[in-house]
């Protein structure tokens, strides 16, 4: 399994969007996907909620100090792809996160690049929209 942290410590700089997004498109990858929302906001985990039965993902919510055995039980459950969607503004979270990661990006890198998000494994932008992830 691997880990991917989206940190960035500005709101809405898309993380949210990106995390999402990314889930699923490894689904349309025929690779199990786990969205892991460390914000207490809680859209990732919301959105997932949101989705019609049949079409939902694994999607937990919990804490920075929760992540650890979260991604354990990922890997034990058989993800492929755990992608940590994380709060702004928090600086403790956000180095606890990045130090379990196997890659970190921070959204920035991303939002200036409007087909990053559809692109980053290999999906179109019309499979991810048609998949309504948004
Ligand atoms: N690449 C993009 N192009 C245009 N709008 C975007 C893009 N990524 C995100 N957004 C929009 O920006 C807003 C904030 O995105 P969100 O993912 O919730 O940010 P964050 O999780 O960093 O707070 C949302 O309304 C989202 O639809
Ligand atoms: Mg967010």
């Amino acid at each position: 399994m691997k880990t991917l942290a989206i940190i960035a410590q500005k709101g809405g700089s898309g993380k949210t969007t990106l995390a999402v997004h990314m889930a699923v498109c490894t689904a349309l990858h025929q690779r199990k996907a786990a969205v892991i929302d460390l914000d207490p906001q809680g859209n990732a985990y919301n959105w997932n909620e949101s989705r019609e039965n049949g079409r939902k993902l694994d999607a937990v919510r919990g804490n920075a100090t929760e992540l650890a055995a979260l991604l354990h039980q990922a890997e034990t459950a058989g993800i492929d792809l755990a992608i940590v969607d994380t709060a702004p503004h928090s600086n403790s979270d956000a180095a606890m996160t990045a130090q379990l990661a196997d890659l970190n990006r921070s959204a920035r890198h991303w939002y200036t690049h409007t087909d990053a998000q559809a692109q980053v494994l290999g999906c179109s932008r019309k499979q991810v929209y048609e998949s309504h992830a948004l």
